[in-house]
């Protein structure tokens, strides 16, 4: 696998700019597949012979209508950023992080694990592949999204015979479209959970996204950009948001709640917190009553598509909490935001070894 992982790297002539091959108005970029690479990877895990996977052209896959993943939903993902970094090069953040919570996931839902080396040469060719859809420094980033897929057919409940794990990459711009350097309304979800403990939550799992969907919808209806779940057990402690985790500022003192199995271990989750405490902040993982984020100074929500977005106001139960005004994220999420987007883009030095190159 090394040996591939060389001829990779030598195929990747990465330059400053994307050139203008992909035809992609910079400016105009969000949250979609529009601009997807005309590459993926698709690798095929068939017992016995392990993992073989190659570069094809981005495009359907031909699956039996008794995939387990389409009637049983066995499926785990990763959602990675590469992005044009200040050096003149494309570089990845913390890549490891996401091929070991794809390995956890694989095992809570009995799939095989896709090996760090085969997720990391995976991904890197993606890229190395895709170098025209690499938006310039701050204009967006290549969305990676990275699949592990129960393909094989099964009629009765149990794991699939095969599996099917694909690469493939957009380029993106803000998740939400109040875009870069505004906030979000959110409003805490009274009627639905996300989790609930032992069950799933803690895994990157498709089936702990589309029962958000309802709620979602029914919250952007009423001109919300998103939920806050609270934890299933007492329903006074904020859980996360359908697509990201969320953190709580007082002071110098921040707060999220903690890994319990009911929260999404986020990777942006995780160096906020390292970044934050080296910052001199203090942060808690612990339980984060909903009656304290409607008296924090300011609330955040981070995830790798959402990096870190203030929050402006939270609804709960009619009463409505303004934290900023006018669009303005707080001052700790401006701080944050940008301490974490210089490392990602090398404005400013990798100090915590984050960041890798293509
Ligand atoms: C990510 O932040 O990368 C995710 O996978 C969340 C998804 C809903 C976009």
């Amino acid at each position: 696998a090394s040996t591939s992982t060389l001829q990779c790297r030598a195929q990747a002539t990465i330059t400053a700019e994307p050139s203008t091959s992909a035809k992609i108005d910079w400016d105009s970029l969000g949250f979609g597949i529009t601009h997807h690479a005309p590459v993926m990877y698709e690798a095929q895990y068939v017992p016995g012979m392990g993992w073989q996977g190659n570069l094809r052209p981005y495009g359907n896959i031909e699956i039996s209508p008794a995939a387990q993943v389409l009637n049983y939903g066995q499926s785990v993902f990763e959602g990675m950023k590469a992005q044009r970094s200040a050096k003149g090069r494309v570089v990845l953040f913390r890549p490891e992080e996401n091929a070991a919570r794809l390995q956890a996931g694989a095992g809570r839902l009995l799939m095989p694990e896709v090996p760090a080396e085969t997720f990391a040469l995976a991904c890197m060719a993606v890229v190395a592949a895709s170098r025209d859809y690499v938006p310039p420094m701050g204009k967006g980033s290549f969305y990676l999204r990275p699949l592990l897929l129960g393909t094989g057919p099964i009629l009765g409940l149990g794991p699939a015979p095969s599996y099917t794990f694909l690469v493939f990459g957009a380029a993106v711009g803000s998740y939400f479209k109040t875009g870069k350097g505004s906030t979000v309304d959110l409003i805490v979800e009274e009627h639905f959970h996300r989790a609930a403990p032992g069950g799933m939550g803690g895994t990157k799992a498709a089936g702990n996204y589309s029962p958000v969907l309802l709620t979602q919808s029914a919250a952007k209806e009423k001109g919300y950009a998103d939920v806050v779940y609270l934890d299933a057990k007492t329903d006074t402690l904020l859980e996360e948001v359908s697509s990201c985790n969320i953190f709580l500022v007082k002071g110098r003192h921040l707060k999220t709640p903690s890994l319990t199995g009911t929260i999404l271990p986020g990777v942006t989750r995780k160096s906020i917190i390292e970044l934050a405490r080296a910052k001199g902040y203090t942060v808690e993982e612990t339980d984060c009553p909903v009656t304290e984020a409607m008296e924090a100074d300011e609330i955040f929500t981070v995830g790798t598509a959402v990096v870190l977005q203030a929050v402006g106001s939270l609804t709960y139960k009619g009463q409505r909490k303004q934290y900023t005004q006018g669009g303005k994220p707080g001052p700790v999420a401006a701080e944050l935001y940008e301490d974490l987007t210089a490392i990602q883009q090398e404005r400013a030095p990798d100090k915590f070894g984050w960041v890798r190159e293509v």
